[in-house]
């Protein structure tokens, strides 16, 4: 019997960090809770599963505090004060608490504390100043070093990046994201067929980027790449999740900037990744900043289609080999050469998303990541217990 877990997470999105969590807490669905600090489709996606969920509801001026703020305001405080008031008493139902995010593990160290349960930080994201203000990173290795009964980091650059701030290493385990390769293995010919009809792209080579669109994920480096390799289309899968609605916009803009916009098609948020990566001739992953793991570069390969990356952060971690093809962050000359050498060379595509399939489907495994997850939750709750 596994132990009760209560998971908090403070997005209603789905983000990768979410889809994530969701093969862990379906692993515990028979015990456990997820804790929501907002509504959202992320919600129903737990419920359709039979994962009990539940949203304590975080205020404005918390959700307000983003990555890079450097001093949360007053009210901030005192909404991170009264979240924590309420999962107080629903924490002691629980053997353990498991944060998914920043601000969720930040709220958990202190319901942890007053509730007497060990808590466990699933570290999605890079401690560095790429990402998050100085303050903010101090306050989590702070807390992290003084509560958290283990730190899961995605990625070694994650852990490495941890104890560069400060963290303890004796804290950390990697356990790297585990995709399912069913849903690539169900797409047939027929149903990248109809995706081509829909986007009235004919045989015309495709390029697809799969990522939310924000600054740091590169969609304009892509965009300028793209000026560059003429004949082809490019899809942009995703929508502004977190905020960054300007951003978006500006992608638009730059589009327009370039004449590129009868080849760009912005497809926004979709829920059949799956189908539209199978139709892609290459996928892209273009962060201009280091990324924590990058989901969608082993779904890119579990899609067995060549990928080219940014080798930075986790990313080296996922390829290597010859399993896909890296270039430097914010470099859009060299994506435009290894995009037009992939879309050129069919021979040398095809051995690249052949090995890549098969490194993902033996080292990315679904089943590895929730045993390895589950066994750290499961040592961590052992050993406050003892
Ligand atoms: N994704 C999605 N629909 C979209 C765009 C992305 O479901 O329109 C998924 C994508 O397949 C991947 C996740 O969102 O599983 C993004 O995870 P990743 O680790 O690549 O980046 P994150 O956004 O978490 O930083
Ligand atoms: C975060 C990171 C992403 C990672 C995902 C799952 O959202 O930005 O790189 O793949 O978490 O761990």
């Amino acid at each position: 019997m596994r132990s009760r877990v209560l998971f908090l997470d403070h997005a209603g999105v789905m983000g990768g960090a979410e889809l994530a969590i969701l093969d862990v807490a379906r692993a515990y669905r028979d015990t456990s809770t997820v804790v929501l600090f907002t509504d959202g489709p992320f919600r129903g996606r737990l419920a359709s599963e039979g994962i009990d969920v539940q949203v304590v509801q975080g205020s404005r001026q918390l959700h307000a505090v983003k990555r890079e703020t450097r001093l949360p305001s007053i009210g901030a405080l005192t909404g991170l004060l009264s979240l924590v008031r309420r999962l107080v008493p629903i924490a002691r139902q629980y053997d353990g608490l498991h944060a998914n995010s920043q601000k969720a593990f930040v709220t958990a160290c202190l319901a942890g504390m007053l509730a007497r349960r060990p808590v466990i930080w699933e570290l999605h994201d890079l401690l560095t100043t790429d990402h998050f203000s100085r303050a903010n990173i101090k306050i989590d290795v702070a807390l992290a070093n003084a509560c958290a009964a283990r730190v899961i980091a995605n990625s070694r650059a994650s852990a490495a990046a941890f104890v560069a701030q400060g963290g303890r290493p004796d804290l950390l385990h990697v356990v790297h994201n585990g995709i399912s390769a069913a849903p690539f293995d169900a797409i047939t010919a027929d149903d990248t067929v109809s995706v081509r009809r829909e986007l009235g792209v004919g045989e015309l080579p495709l390029i697809g980027v799969f990522s939310r669109l924000g600054q740091w994920k590169g969609q304009d480096v892509a965009l300028d790449a793209l000026a560059r390799v003429p004949a082809a289309h490019l899809l942009l899968v995703g929508d502004a999740l977190f905020g960054e609605e300007a951003y978006a916009a500006s992608l638009r803009d730059q589009a327009v900037r370039l004449g590129l916009t009868h080849r760009v098609h912005f497809l926004g948020f979709r829920s059949d990744v799956p189908r539209l990566m199978r139709t892609v001739d290459v996928v892209a992953h273009t962060s201009s900043a280091p990324e924590p793991f990058g989901r969608v570069v082993v779904e890119g390969m579990l899609a067995g289609r060549p990928v080219v990356a940014t080798g930075a952060g986790g990313v080296p971690e996922i390829v290597t080999d010859g399993t896909g093809l890296l270039v430097p962050p914010g470099d859009a000359g060299a994506l435009a050469a290894a995009l037009t050498r992939l879309l050129s060379e069919p021979a040398f595509a095809a051995s690249v998303s052949r090995k890549g399939r098969e490194h993902a489907s033996t080292h990315f495994t679904v089943e590895m990541m929730v045993d390895r997850k589950t066994s750290h939750i499961e040592a961590a709750i052992r050993r406050q217990a003892a």
